[in-house]
């Protein structure tokens, strides 16, 4: 699967764990930034991830902001994404059978590193289970 990733100053060090992790486990994945400490605007990250996604570019995205809130609204934003905050296994895993979401997004101070690896592991794993989830999905436009 081909993944982007993107992060602000506060997400940074979760998103690299986050996409190296992929890369291990031998997904293509995209790195959108930030790249370094310095304070940036999670507006700007949140949608590039997510026009990434929405374009094609990538199957599915993951974003980290210091909460995975603020991101999570901007890549809302951007047609056709479906971005759902994470914040454990059961979370990740139902915002994929019930909500089909594309994109995930999780907070540096909020999550610790293992917890949010498993959390990927289950976002990308779990597939949508259509049926009665179908025509509430269709909704979401
Ligand atoms: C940055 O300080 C912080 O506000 C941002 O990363 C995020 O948590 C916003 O929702």
């Amino acid at each position: 699967m081909r993944i982007a990733f993107a992060a602000d100053h506060a997400g940074r060090r979760l998103k690299d764990h986050l996409l190296d992790r992929a890369r291990t486990a031998g997904h293509e994945v995209l790195d959108l930034g930030t790249d370094d400490d310095g304070s940036v605007d999670y507006p700007d990250f949140g949608r590039r991830c997510a026009e990434a996604v929405a374009d094609g570019q990538a199957e599915r995205g993951v974003v980290v902001c210091g909460t995975g809130l603020g991101i999570a609204m901007a890549a809302n934003r951007v047609a056709g994404i479906r971005c759902a905050p994470i914040h454990d296994v059961t979370t990740a895993r139902l915002a994929r059978q019930h909500n089909d979401a594309n994109m995930a997004a999780l907070g540096e101070r909020i999550i610790g590193m293992s917890t949010a690896a498993d959390c990927l592991d289950a976002f990308l794993a779990t597939e949508f289970e259509g049926g009665r989830h179908s025509p509430r999905v269709t909704k979401l436009g």
